[in-house]
């Protein structure tokens, strides 16, 4: 109608039955400077028909039509699918009831039929707003769909890091395994000939090179693809701690709910990953002179507590920007329909993954996350 703006036209569907009120409205959008075309519709089916042809912007609709309202047609617009196009009712008299019980449905606004002068106003707003909620939509659409991403890219790495791991450990087992036995039994078998104490001497020194270089190639291994998980969760979680206790001389109490807690095997590799995380992280961060672990699977739920004594985790711990070691635990706990919390306070740090072992066992929807250490304030 407007000549005067650049901006695109707005096409506006008017839903009323009197022909000079549209003249009215038509009237009215002329002496604005709002750039519309404006059609016109008097029945729900015509209203329909050309709303599918998706060929407007906004509807403007009477409230009192015959044998129907202005939000009849807009709870059948809604209904369709339409939910998302600017609806205006433009009415005589309204009514206070009816104006608010039409907000409360969702209509974009009202405007009474002697407030005309404001309705090139009304429904540049009702586009606004409606382009802000479509932006909304669209950018929660695209968080969510990058979340979803990076979550199943963390999936991938954590699976290409097990994998990983294992071929490095095969390799390892067959190649310097099998090298190293070897060169035992040779020099066993000069050993068994070697007459002098020169040779002999030699020959000592080499052997606990070299059974200290079958130990070391067994550690890494343990480390990489620990077999001892295949005795249990609660002896491979004994082995960790023992180890951990021989490396550090941090004393390491275990306690479990059962000798042998049996739980599937992708459960039982992350509450092992969780807990060979935790003692290290205990190691690198705590300064704790006690650890306690605790593994218990009572309920149907399979929880694994570390805790330590030491000086607890820094108000930023959880967001700095290489540490991903609890990030991964996450990850890992989530996949087998678990979760980590972590509490933290100057005297000491636990570490809990918690993992349902049957449906009946999983929680509401609690948010279970991973949250920031306890009682920030305490921190120095
Ligand atoms: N048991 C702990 N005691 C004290 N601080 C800890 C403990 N565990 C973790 N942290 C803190 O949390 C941070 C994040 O841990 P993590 O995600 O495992 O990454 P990383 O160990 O690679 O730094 C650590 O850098 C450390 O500051
Ligand atoms: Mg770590």
């Amino acid at each position: 109608m407007s000549e005067t703006s650049d901006k695109p036209t707005v096409r506006i569907l008017h839903l009323e039955d009197s022909r000079v009120d549209h003249a009215l409205v038509k009237f009215a959008l002329q002496r604005s400077q709002l750039n519309c075309e404006l059609a016109l519709v008097d029945t729900l089916e015509d209203l329909l028909k050309e709303l599918a042809t998706g060929g407007y912007d906004i509807v403007l609709a009477d409230y009192h039509l015959p044998g129907f309202t202005g939000l009849d047609a807009w709870d059948i617009v809604r209904e369709t699918g339409s939910s998302d196009l600017p609806f205006v009712i433009l009415s005589g008299a309204i009514g206070e009831a009816a104006a608010v019980e039409a907000m409360h449905r969702g209509v974009s606004d009202y405007l009474l039929k002697d407030s005309m002068h404001r309705l090139s106003h009304v429904i540049e707003r009702a586009l606004e707003v409606s382009q802000t909620r479509r932006a909304k939509a669209q950018a929660d659409a695209e968080l969510a769909d990058s979340r979803q991403r990076l979550a199943e890219l963390a999936e991938h790495l954590q699976a290409s890091i097990e994998q990983e791991r294992a071929d490095i450990a095969r390799e390892i087992h067959d190649d310097i395994g099998g090298a190293l036995a070897a060169v035992k039994l040779d020099l066993a078998w000069v050993g068994r000939h070697a007459k002098d104490e020169g040779t002999l001497s030699h020959l000592n020194t080499a052997m606990e090179m070299l059974q200290h270089a079958l130990g070391a190639s067994q550690r890494i291994m343990m480390n990489l693809r620990p077999p001892i998980l295949d005795q249990g969760l609660v002896a491979a979680v004994q082995w960790l701690a023992s180890s951990f206790e021989r490396r550090t001389g941090q004393r390491v109490v275990v306690r479990r709910s059962s000798e042998f807690i049996d739980v599937p095997r992708d459960v039982q590799l992350v509450a092992y990953r969780t807990a060979q995380e935790g003692l290290t992280n205990i190691s690198k961060h705590a300064q704790a002179s006690h650890v306690d672990i605790d593994l218990n699977d009572r309920e149907g739920v399979l929880t694994l507590e570390v805790t330590d004594n030491g000086r607890g985790m820094g108000p930023d711990a959880l967001r700095k920007a290489k540490s991903f070691g609890l990030l991964g635990l996450t990850e890992r706990a989530a996949k087998v329909g678990g979760w980590l919390d972590v509490s933290s306070s100057p005297s000491g740090t636990a570490l809990i993954l918690s993992v349902p072992l049957s449906p009946e066992a999983m929680p509401g929807d609690t948010d279970h996350n991973l949250q920031e250490p306890h009682d920030q304030s305490d921190f120095v």
